[in-house]
């Protein structure tokens, strides 16, 4: 087993939050608006939650924010989340700077454009010493990928498949697995994010839509997984602290 994940967590406040922020294209519907300008107000709720977190002394923070399935979108929406991408980092990496935000992307970045990749590797090295947040951004990302490119590595360099040997050559390796996985939107399922290191997550499924899922929703969020006992496995009585055992 991946030591990684199986350090209990007996903090209230979890280490690693991880969310699929769905709801944008319906927040805009409903506005009568283009999808885009639900991914658009989603651009801000992502900035807020970024920040929040920040405050509220999570240390890393992992957001879906294009999906390998994605591409099957309207291309007019594909083009739109591409330029929104662009103009969020060249607006936000000097706040992310000052705030102790080092973010990283995550995902198949050989589908995107010199301009987009360049951008991202820009922001990278940007925000590279900061230590108080990482935010990890899945782009182009898919579980399935994930596993299937660990594998692949694995393989070229004639290394053993052992799940500690994947887990260390999975795209998310630089950070713990995550405590607390959160999806908006309404929807309970998982569409193909963190596959791997979500095996022990709590999750958490919010039917506010991304653009309205704000500082009190994601307190409410990190309140109900403070009530969640972390077994990994173990018997309740196991992880049971001993003052707790003894009452
Ligand atoms: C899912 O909502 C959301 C996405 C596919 C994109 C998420 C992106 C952001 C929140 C913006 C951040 C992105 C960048 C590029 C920095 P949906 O469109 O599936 O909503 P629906 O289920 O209501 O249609």
């Amino acid at each position: 087993m991946p030591a990684r994940a199986i350090a209990p967590n007996v903090s209230t406040i979890p280490h690693h939050i991880a969310i699929v922020m769905d709801g944008n294209g319906r927040w805009a519907t409903k506005r009568f608006l283009p999808r885009v300008a639900g991914h658009k107000k989603g651009v801000d709720a992502l900035r807020a939650c970024v920040t929040h977190c920040g405050e509220r002394g999570v240390k890393v923070l992992t957001v879906f924010a294009f999906s390998s399935e994605n591409w099957n979108r309207p291309p007019e929406e594909v083009s739109g989340l591409m330029e929104l991408l662009a103009v969020a980092l060249s607006r936000e990496v000097p706040h992310l700077k000052g705030e102790g935000v080092r973010i990283q992307f995550v995902g198949d970045r050989s589908a995107l454009s010199e301009k987009v990749r360049a951008g991202l590797l820009q922001a990278e090295a940007a925000t590279a010493s900061n230590t108080r947040l990482v935010f990890n951004v899945c782009f182009n990302y898919g579980g399935r990928w994930d596993i299937a490119q660990a594998a692949a590595r694995l393989a070229a360099r004639g290394e053993a498949i052992t799940e500690q040997s994947i887990d260390e050559s999975m795209a998310l390796a630089h950070v713990p697995d995550p405590d607390l996985l959160i999806r908006t939107g309404g929807e309970k399922r998982l569409s193909n994010f963190l596959l791997w290191q979500a095996a022990y997550a709590e999750l958490y499924f919010s039917d506010k839509l991304w653009p309205e899922f704000d500082a009190a929703a994601l307190d409410a969020a990190i309140a109900d997984y403070a009530q969640r006992e972390r077994r990994f496995g173990k018997t309740s009585q196991q992880v049971q602290p001993v003052a707790k055992k003894a009452a």
